[in-house]
């Protein structure tokens, strides 16, 4: 029973040296270089239009015909390679592969920033 008690007792104290006296390191915060406008004017709206109506000669869909809540789910798709799937993979290449340059631009942003804005965009159309 004494030799349980220590072994916990020295665990903790291994973790807690480890972890550094137990203090909880904040979780990165991540920033990003261009506002959710920023990159949605500087990169997104050439493709998606103004209003994100999308644009038939491009190909490229409308980004205003769905609440924030889909639309997160989209952003999120598109960013991730469909991980939120069930199935994995998306039917989004085109948008993975162009969103993966952005971001390598500095086109990142947040996703519920951003569908949010989208959701603005709709209701101001
Ligand atoms: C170079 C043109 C281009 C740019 C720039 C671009 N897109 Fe796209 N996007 C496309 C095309 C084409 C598709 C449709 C094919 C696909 O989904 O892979 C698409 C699809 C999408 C989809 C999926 C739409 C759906 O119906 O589910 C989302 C979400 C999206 N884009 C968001 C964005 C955001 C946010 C930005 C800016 C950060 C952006 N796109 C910038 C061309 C572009």
């Amino acid at each position: 029973m004494i030799k349980k008690i220590t072994t916990t007792a020295l665990a903790a104290l291994a973790f807690i040296a480890l972890t550094g006296c137990g203090e909880e390191k904040a979780p990165e915060a991540v920033t990003y270089k261009y506002s959710t406008v920023e990159v949605y004017e500087k990169s997104c709206i050439k493709c998606h239009g103004k209003f994100g109506e999308g644009n038939p000669a491009k190909k490229t869909p409308a980004l205003n015909d769905r609440t924030a809540g889909e639309m997160a789910q989209d952003l999120y798709d598109v960013k991730n390679g469909g991980t939120s799937g069930q199935s994995g993979g998306t039917d989004h290449e085109i948008m993975e592969h162009n969103m993966q340059k952005l971001v390598d631009k500095g086109y990142d942003y947040d996703i519920n920033a951003m569908a949010e804005f989208l959701s603005y965009l709709v209701k101001n159309k």
